[in-house]
């Protein structure tokens, strides 16, 4: 026998002036405790359990931040609601971090509910399940109603206009759809921005080229006058080494052999720093290193509350330090710590006052490393949406930034000073009226882990998506006609840039220049 049951757990209160109430969209909704007392326990209501408990905890954690009005579609006409940034990828995280199914609904009284969904052994509930999976389709893991950023506040304005201009003017019909296009104007004008805000500072820019993973694109960052570039994968560093980049800094610990003796031949030809956050981590370094007759330089990673990679503790940190300071060919650097958890806090004061107490215990680390006579020449951190916060702490030497140089519809709002420079170039297969359009883009080609993708240039709710299709409510006044090719901002551009072997520079809504994605995963 199969069934489900559902928990909920209040998430914010749209309007304060209201309380209590059940999600509208999936009719009754039972608490955990309630379900769970008319079924036989099993080792997975353990587990269910205490995963609930921890989306409370990160629930109670998040109540700081603003988390913008009610996330995710929960209406049975497919009605979206737009979720806000924060709150629709903090459903996205949880829901792939505990491999569940987190549903998000608005109930009657415009409380924002998340929910969790599992299955077990039990009676008919299936069919219940997916009634209500069905129900909330539309904000299912990746949320499917269009984000706030997506759609300019206000009137009669559409989103992401010259994008809609390029799609529509841009006159390459050998090239099949869905491609990438780059408007080159708006790239270099982020490029330019982000560098001119560094300037000369103290605190240099170190632009992550995990975004495009483009060597040309890394050059013409360093060309505005960055530090270095940061890469997150072996194959980005050796697309960057064959670019002719020559200072990289690795902000990841990797551990697989192979990707190592990568890491390390390229060191014959670039300066390379890495991180690390374990003993054994450093050891694997110091042996590619070794082997490979190169240094590595090595900044030891610090979780500063993302829980990703990182040690835990400044005596921790210290030690590493020390070790890796003793390893041959691995000189200790510095240290890294990355504020990923917070990138997404909507509202700009509470994301930079969370950053600032995040990178906190980094002073003190800084002073204990001094002490213990090690020289910090880095500490690296930072992204698109923290620059300005990153800039601004006092120790910090080499921020991360990655984003501001494409923008998409997820960092729109977090960073509306850059403009987004990508998009996807797909044609409408269907088009009624009354009835979703439908566009030859899918999830194979368009990413959706971030941030559901937005059509540019018409007033449209994103509807569904599957594996090469994605569906779009448009409002008029003009609905897409079949055949008509259209621009799609993703959600997430760097994951969506990694889909694609070459990128389509464009200039003045005409084709200047293809640009190769080179330092994409080269074994896979
Ligand atoms: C280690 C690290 N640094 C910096 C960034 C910042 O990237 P972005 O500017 O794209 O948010 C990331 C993003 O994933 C990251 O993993």
């Amino acid at each position: 026998m199969s069934g489900c049951y559902r928990a909920y757990v209040r998430l914010a209160r749209a309007d304060p002036s209201q309380s209590g109430g059940t999600p509208t969209s999936v009719g009754r909704c039972p608490t955990l405790s309630d379900e769970a007392a008319r079924r036989p326990r099993s080792p997975n209501d353990l587990a269910t359990d205490r995963g609930l408990r921890r989306v409370c905890g990160k629930l109670t954690r998040l109540r700081g931040a603003r988390l913008g009005p009610p996330v995710g579609s929960s209406d049975r006409d497919h009605r979206s609601v737009a979720p806000s940034p924060a709150s629709s990828s903090f459903a996205r995280k949880a829901s792939s971090a505990w491999r569940k199914d987190l549903l998000i609904a608005r109930s009657s009284d415009n409380l924002i509910w998340l929910g969790w969904a599992g299955n077990y052994d039990h009676g008919t509930g299936r069919s219940e399940m997916r009634q209500g999976l069905d129900d909330l389709s539309a904000s299912r893991m990746a949320p499917t109603s269009q984000g706030e950023g997506a759609v300019p506040a206000g009137g009669d304005r559409v989103p992401f206009p010259g994008l809609a201009r390029l799609a529509s003017e841009l006159e390459l019909p050998e090239l099949p759809t869905p491609f990438l296009v780059v408007d080159l104007d708006v790239m270099e004008r982020n490029i330019e921005r982000m560098a001119a805000y560094f300037g000369t500072s103290r605190s240099r820019l170190r632009p992550h080229m995990k975004h495009h993973k483009c060597s040309e694109i890394s050059r013409l960052q360093l060309k505005a006058g960055c530090a270095g570039i940061t890469c997150a994968t072996s194959d980005e560093i050796r697309a960057a080494v064959r670019g002719g980049i020559d200072d990289i800094l690795l902000a990841n610990v990797l551990t697989d052999r192979k990707r190592l003796a990568s890491v390390a031949d390229s060191a014959r030809d670039a300066k390379v720093t890495i991180a690390s956050d374990s003993a054994h981590a450093a050891q694997l370094a110091s042996a590619a290193a070794t082997d490979h007759h190169v240094h590595l330089g090595v900044v030891v990673e610090v979780d500063i509350g993302m829980h990703r990679s990182g040690v835990s503790t400044a005596d921790e940190a210290v030690e590493l330090a020390q070790y890796i300071a003793s390893l041959p060919g691995l000189s200790f650097r510095g240290i890294m710590a990355y504020e990923g958890g917070l990138v997404e806090i909507e509202d700009r004061a509470a994301r930079s006052a969370a950053v600032h107490a995040a990178f906190e215990p980094i002073g003190d680390l800084l002073e204990q490393l001094k002490r213990a006579g090690l020289d910090v020449e880095m500490v690296t951190g930072g992204a698109a949406s923290t620059y300005d916060v990153a800039y601004g702490l006092p120790y910090l030497t080499d921020v991360q930034a990655g984003s501001y140089v494409f923008m998409d519809a997820a960092y729109a709002t977090l960073v509306p000073e850059f403009e987004v420079a990508l998009a996807a170039i797909a044609t409408v297969a269907t088009s009624r009226p009354g009835r979703p359009v439908v566009l030859d883009v899918g999830s194979k080609r368009i990413s959706t882990d971030w941030g559901i993708p937005v059509l540019a240039g018409f007033h449209a709710r994103h509807y569904a998506n599957s594996e090469e299709h994605n569906r779009f409510m448009v409002e008029g006044p003009r609905m897409p006609e079949v055949g008509e090719r259209v621009a799609v901002v993703p959600g997430h551009s760097s994951s969506t840039v990694s889909l694609y072997q070459h990128l389509v520079g464009c200039r003045n809504n005409r084709f200047e220049r293809i640009l190769k994605v080179d330092g994409r995963d080269a074994i896979a």
